[in-house]
């Protein structure tokens, strides 16, 4: 007899459609699987037998033969246990073959016949529902195919669960709790005026940060600020992000839906595989985590050069593809990039409080370690002081997150009225340069003089064009005007040192 059932497999983020096929017939007993299994889907064969047996069904004691099918993908993970079950109870007549074939299976089996959850159900779900079959998976992941809004779903704790519940499946209730719990507040952060304001600008425009100062100005509580500035994900976006995490295995299984802003603050020893995804299996990194939200690199110069190449590919595309001999797999990753740095090894260069220890070859030698290519793509680098204590004690509060986010939000609607929706005055190309940030003659003056007397590259005029375009977005203007370009040419400390 033979039988088939559906699956998935999960490429990159994608979940593609695998048949599996069950052949039982006569011959000598045995258990064949072909179809490029991986790891744990080698060793499917031990599972099945406990499980269904654990479940009171009979192992068939003829020849088996397991087909996974299209045979050139490669098929990882343990989720193939329960459509293997399936396929196998079809082919021995034990459950209809007309019953089984609605249905897309998705699951790891216990030996005691137990479903176990699994990662990866979001974007099977996903394709469950484009492809009109129904989801059969594990409990504790009904919460997580929910999400896929409108697709009949049977979650069962054991194999014998799922057998009788064929044909009882219904659409889950997506839990919509989002948790109250708000991020840290701009306003505790006391004067950094410069850096608040440079934070406010990346999250208008989607320009990437640098902070530059000493131990202790800061730079990290200002960093962790930057999430709360950015506009609330939309659904979209929320779902993209949580196809990742899902992948990944991150999701909260309760409450699964990713709805806030990622931010993401990898340590500077992170492998590339870490950081920008890799690894076998492949996995999405640090950098896919952060999709939709930020990449907070802290200690930049700590990075391993190489390491911090490899961002330059996803800050241009805004995903990152990974080739191997056997596979090819691209991972979503559009982040905003905030990094903070010491301006040296010692951290006191230009200190007011401390002498800096360091010769002006360990200077260079620090800087250096930070490519022009990467520096090329960091729109704004911004000095962040330290406080001296009695600004910390006497200053008024300042704004809070809040009133802040109200001009980025506005100041984005007019960008996507410009540019088109989601997208910012940091991603703009030439061409949109051109047309949208044309000076009159007296800015242009003013700019042109500027990019004279500080030796501009072209790369840092139109750096610093984009950043006025925002600075004037922020202030409700078409146009951009002189205090703009001011404001703009004071974000840039690596134009302005020259080593
Ligand atoms: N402007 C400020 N307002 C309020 N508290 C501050 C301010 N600056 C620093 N602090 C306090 O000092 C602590 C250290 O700041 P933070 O870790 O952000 O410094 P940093 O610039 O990242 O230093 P490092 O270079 O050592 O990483 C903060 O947790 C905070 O309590
Ligand atoms: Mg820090
Ligand atoms: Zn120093």
């Amino acid at each position: 007899m033979l039988a088939k059932v559906y699956s998935a497999a999960i490429i990159g983020v994608e979940a593609h459609l695998i048949e599996v096929e069950v052949d039982i017939s006569q011959g000598l007993p045995g258990f064949t699987l072909v179809g490029l299994p991986q790891g744990a889907v080698k060793e499917s064969k031990e599972r099945l037998r406990a499980a269904l047996k654990n479940a009171g069904f009979p192992f068939p004691t003829q020849k088996i033969t397991v087909n996974l099918a299209p045979a050139d993908l490669k098929k990882e993970g343990s989720a193939f246990d329960l459509p293997m079950a399936f396929a196998l109870l079809a082919a021995a007549g034990i459950v209809p073959q007309e019953k089984v074939k609605r249905y897309l299976f998705f699951g790891e089996l216990s030996l005691d016949g137990r479903l176990k959850p699994v990662s990866g159900v979001l974007p099977v779900a996903l394709k469950a529902k484009r492809e009109k079959l129904s989801l059969v998976c594990p409990a504790e992941n009904v919460p997580e195919a929910a999400l896929a809004r409108d697709l009949p779903v049977l979650g069962a704790s054991h194999l014998a669960e799922a057998v009788t519940g064929l044909g009882h499946e219904k659409v889950p209730a997506v839990s919509s709790v989002k948790s109250e719990e708000k991020g840290p507040d701009l306003a505790e952060v006391v004067g950094q005026e410069q850096a608040k304001r440079a934070l406010e600008i990346a999250a208008a425009g989607g320009h990437n940060l640098l902070f530059i100062g000493p131990p202790g100005a800061g730079k990290t509580m200002l960093a962790r600020r930057l999430p709360g500035l950015l506009p609330p994900l939309n659904h979209q976006e929320a779902l993209e992000t949580s196809q990742i995490y899902s992948v990944v295995g991150l999701l909260n299984r309760e409450n699964p839906l990713v709805w806030q802003r990622p931010f993401r603050a990898p340590h500077h020893s992170i492998s590339d595989a870490g950081l920008i995804g890799g690894g076998n299996p492949p996995r999405p990194g640090e950098i896919s985590l952060a999709h939709n939200g930020v990449l907070f690199l802290d200690e930049l110069p700590e990075f391993r050069r190489n390491t911090l190449e490899t961002l330059r590919e996803p800050l241009e595309a805004g995903e990152i593809t990974i080739a191997r001999a056997q596979l090819t797999v691209t991972y979503p990753a559009r982040f905003l990039l905030l990094c903070a740095m010491n301006p040296c090894r010692c951290g006191y260069f230009g200190s007011k409080q401390r002498v800096c220890q360091c010769t002006p070859q360990e200077v260079r030698r620090y800087r250096h370690k930070l490519s022009g290519p990467l520096l090329d793509r960091i729109d704004l680098q911004v000095e962040v002081p330290a406080v001296d204590y009695d600004d910390l004690s006497l200053q008024r509060p300042g704004e809070t997150t809040a009133q802040v986010r109200e001009r980025v939000l506005a100041a984005r609607k007019r960008q996507e009225k410009r540019l088109g929706s989601g997208r910012t005055n940091a991603q703009m190309g030439t061409k949109e340069l051109k047309q949208f940030c044309s000076l009159k003659a007296k800015e242009r003056a003013l700019l042109d003089k500027a990019a004279r007397k500080l030796n501009l590259s072209a790369r840092a005029y139109y750096r610093l064009l984009k950043i006025a375009r925002t600075i004037a977005d922020l202030a409700g203007e078409e146009d951009i005007h002189a205090p703009h370009l001011l404001e703009a040419l004071q974000y840039r400390v690596f134009d302005r040192l020259t080593w």
